[in-house]
Order: structure tokens, then C-alpha cells, then sequence
């Protein structure tokens, strides 16, 4: 039995001064940026409380809980066995993929990335001074899956991989039997994938989660995957990381970082990050429920309200990935939706191929406030806005 999470009065979330509550007006309900409503898991806020009340705000320990934290969840929730790993924080996980994008590849190297898919991937890509390679999805008939064929020619001309596992912005977790292949189609072309798990603990119960490095014995040796506590349990603020190798030669990439690339961990993650690993399922369980009572009711919405709009229910996530084009809303739905509906979605355009006519929807939220946006939504009329 899990106890149910309510989110925080609207108030107290008004009154928070990050991204998702402090970039629109009160008018205004947002639900682009992931950050969720939901108040800290009880671990969390101790341990926070705890570390101010002993002014414990330097920097982060050579030596810390942190990574035998993340050793214990792994092997309980994924059955992943990380004893032998070589395990590095830093400061989030768009740094963990820079600084192993500029380990392994040259500049104007080229990167694969899959489409639609987390717009800083594009800026990652180039901030570690290669050029991004879009590879869209393929649309199986079920849903888009990496399109393996695709991934195949394309890594003729690149030299890495950056792999979104769960896949935002579907929220779709890849299969053990993808991921091997990745890996054997990324051993046959020399490409280092590098997997960004950070909505890794957010995958439904009935859902599974493969990380790609227990995947296959391929995997294992030759990639690297980054996970953070920052997504699940809504501390990104904090800024923790963790970059993951299981193999002889990511290894040696990961020990060679100047201590300076772990510094950077926030001490605060750090600590925040261990209580998550270590005692924040419970908390992570009640989010879990509350988020698919949230599906039911958008699928409800849609369905009563915007029955053009397509989407598939995520498996991992609290991001929902919509399809206005049935609504002829042109190009760029969420532009129209936040002047004319007072709510603030991620534009499809910035998720690169694929993208154009759709819209990401945050719904990690109250019941109350996921109707009043699909309902305000909806009273926008069809078709091309009047002149
Ligand atoms: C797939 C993915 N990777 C990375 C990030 C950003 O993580 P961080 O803040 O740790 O850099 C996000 C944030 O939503 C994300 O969805």
C-alpha cells in the first residue's frame, strides 16, 4: 500500500521561485519545463534540513555515500549489478554527456541523436564541439521505436551516440533486445553510446526498464549511461549526477576527468540524491500512482474534450507527447495555446524532426489543474487562428 502524494497548495507553488512556477504570470498554467508539484519526499527534506542545520554547504567529498547509494537502488529496483562499476558525479546530467562527448569524439565529429527528442540535446552536442546527426524514429504502427535499420547507416558517419532511455519525449523505455543491437550496430561502426537514464526510476510498475549497459556484454564494455535522482524526485535545482561505466576503456575515460568535472556535484544533491536512493521509493511509489490516476484523467479529457489529439500513455514519466495537427493548429500548437488558453506547453519545434504540429505536456500536477488546462485548451477553436 502506498500513501498518496498530493501536490502543494497553489499558493506555496506560486510562491516557489524555480522555472516551471516563476516564468509565466499567475494567469498562466504551466506545464512545460519538468519539474513536478509534488512537496519533497520526507528523506529528502531531512536530509536537506539536517545539512543546513549543521552547515554542511562545502564542496562534495572525494569520498561520499553517493555512489554506493546508487549501487543499492540499482541492484534492487533494475537487478543491475554496479559493485564493480566506475561511478562519477558531477554537476547534472547535460555536463555528464559534454564532458564524455569530449572525450570521445574530435571536433565536428558527428553525434546521433533520435527524434523527436529533448531539445538540449541539439546544444549538448555542439557545446562538446561536434555536429548533431538526427535519426528520426520510426513509427512501428505502436508507437515511435529507435529505427534500427536508420541507426545503422547513420553510424557509418558518426562517432557517437547520445541514447535517450526512457525516450523523452515519449516516455518510452527501450527493450533489453534494442539496446543490444544498438550496442552490436555501435561496436560494428566504432560509436561510443553514451545512455542519459535520468527518467529511468520514473518507469510504471508495469513497465520495465533495461539500462542499456546490462543490456549485453557489448554494452557493458564498451558504453556509458548517466542517471540522476534529479527528475524522480524533483530536486534538479540541486545539481547531482552520476556518469556510469562498466567496461575496462569508459572506465579509464571516467577516471581520467580532472577532479574538477566531480567537484562540481552540488554537495546539497549529493546529500539529497543519497536520501532518494536510499529512502525515497516510498515516496517515489505514491508519485508513481498519483501520475497514472493522471493518465486515466487525460485520457478521459482527450477523449471527451480533444478527441483529434493523439498521444500514446507514457511508460516512464510524468511528459506526454501530443499530437495537434488533427486540430489544424499549424505548425507550432503550443504558441497558440498559451495565447489564446492561458497554458504554457514545450513547443514540438525545439524536439527537432517529427515535432512540428505537436506539443509536450507536463502532468505532474493536481487532477484540478490537469482538467482546467485540457478544458481551456479545448474551448480554442479549430483551424487557423482568426486574423
Ligand atoms: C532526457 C533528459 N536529459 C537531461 C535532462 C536534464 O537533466 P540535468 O538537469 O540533470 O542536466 C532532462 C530534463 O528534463 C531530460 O529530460
Amino acid at each position: 500500500m502506498t500513501i498518496p502524494v498530493s501536490v502543494d497548495p497553489i499558493d506555496v507553488l506560486r510562491s516557489r521561485t524555480s522555472e516551471k512556477w516563476a516564468e509565466y504570470p499567475d494567469d498562466v498554467l504551466p506545464m512545460f519545463v519538468a519539474e513536478m508539484d509534488y512537496p519533497l519526499a520526507e528523506p529528502i527534506r531531512r536530509a536537506l534540513h539536517a545539512a543546513i542545520d549543521r552547515g554542511d554547504a562545502g564542496y562534495v567529498a572525494t569520498t561520499n555515500p553517493l555512489p554506493a547509494a546508487l549501487v543499492g537502488y540499482a541492484a534492487r529496483r533494475w537487478n543491475w549489478d554496479l559493485s564493480a562499476a566506475t561511478l562519477l558525479s558531477t554537476a547534472d546530467v547535460s555536463m555528464g554527456i559534454v564532458e564524455i562527448l569530449r572525450r570521445v569524439t574530435s571536433p565536428g565529429d558527428r553525434v546521433v541523436i533520435t527524434t523527436p527528442v529533448y531539445p538540449p540535446f541539439f546544444d549538448l552536442v555542439t557545446e562538446a564541439g561536434a555536429s548533431a546527426l538526427p535519426v528520426p524514429l520510426a513509427d512501428t504502427g505502436s508507437g515511435l521505436r529507435l529505427d534500427l535499420d536508420a541507426l545503422d547507416a547513420a553510424f557509418d558517419e558518426a562517432t557517437a551516440f547520445v541514447l535517450c532511455n526512457p525516450h523523452n519525449p515519449l516516455g518510452s523505455p527501450h527493450s533489453a533486445a534494442e539496446l543490444a543491437r544498438v550496442a552490436d550496430l555501435a561496436a560494428r561502426h566504432g560509436v561510443t553510446v553514451i545512455s542519459d537514464e535520468i527518467h529511468a526510476p520514473l518507469t510504471q510498475p508495469d513497465a520495465v526498464f533495461t539500462p542499456y549497459l546490462a543490456s549485453s556484454e557489448i554494452a557493458a564494455a564498451k558504453g556509458f549511461a548517466i542517471h540522476s535522482a534529479s527528475k524522480a524526485w524533483n530536486i534538479a535545482g540541486l545539481k547531482c549526477a552520476v556518469m556510469v561505466a562498466t567496461g575496462a576503456e569508459p572506465a579509464a575515460i571516467l577516471s581520467g576527468m580532472p577532479l574538477e568535472v566531480t567537484w562540481r556535484t552540488g554537495q546539497f544533491g549529493m546529500l539529497a540524491s543519497t536520501a532518494a536512493y536510499t529512502d525515497g521509493q516510498g515516496w517515489l511509489d505514491s508519485v508513481l500512482d498519483a501520475l497514472a490516476s493522471n493518465l486515466d484523467l487525460l485520457d478521459e479529457l482527450l477523449r471527451t474534450h480533444l478527441p483529434e489529439v493523439g498521444w500514446r500513455r507514457p511508460a516512464a514519466g510524468y511528459l506526454v507527447w501530443l499530437d495537434f495537427r488533427g486540430r489544424g493548429w499549424g505548425d507550432d500548437p503550443a504558441e497558440r495555446i498559451l495565447r489564446e488558453a492561458g497554458v504554457a506547453l514545450s513547443s514540438g519545434l525545439g524536439f527537432g524532426d517529427l515535432g512540428v504540429g505537436y506539443a509536450r505536456m507536463n502532468i505532474a500536477c493536481s487532477a484540478e489543474l490537469l482538467e482546467e488546462a485540457v478544458l481551456r485548451i479545448a474551448a480554442i477553436s479549430p483551424g487557423p487562428a482568426a486574423e
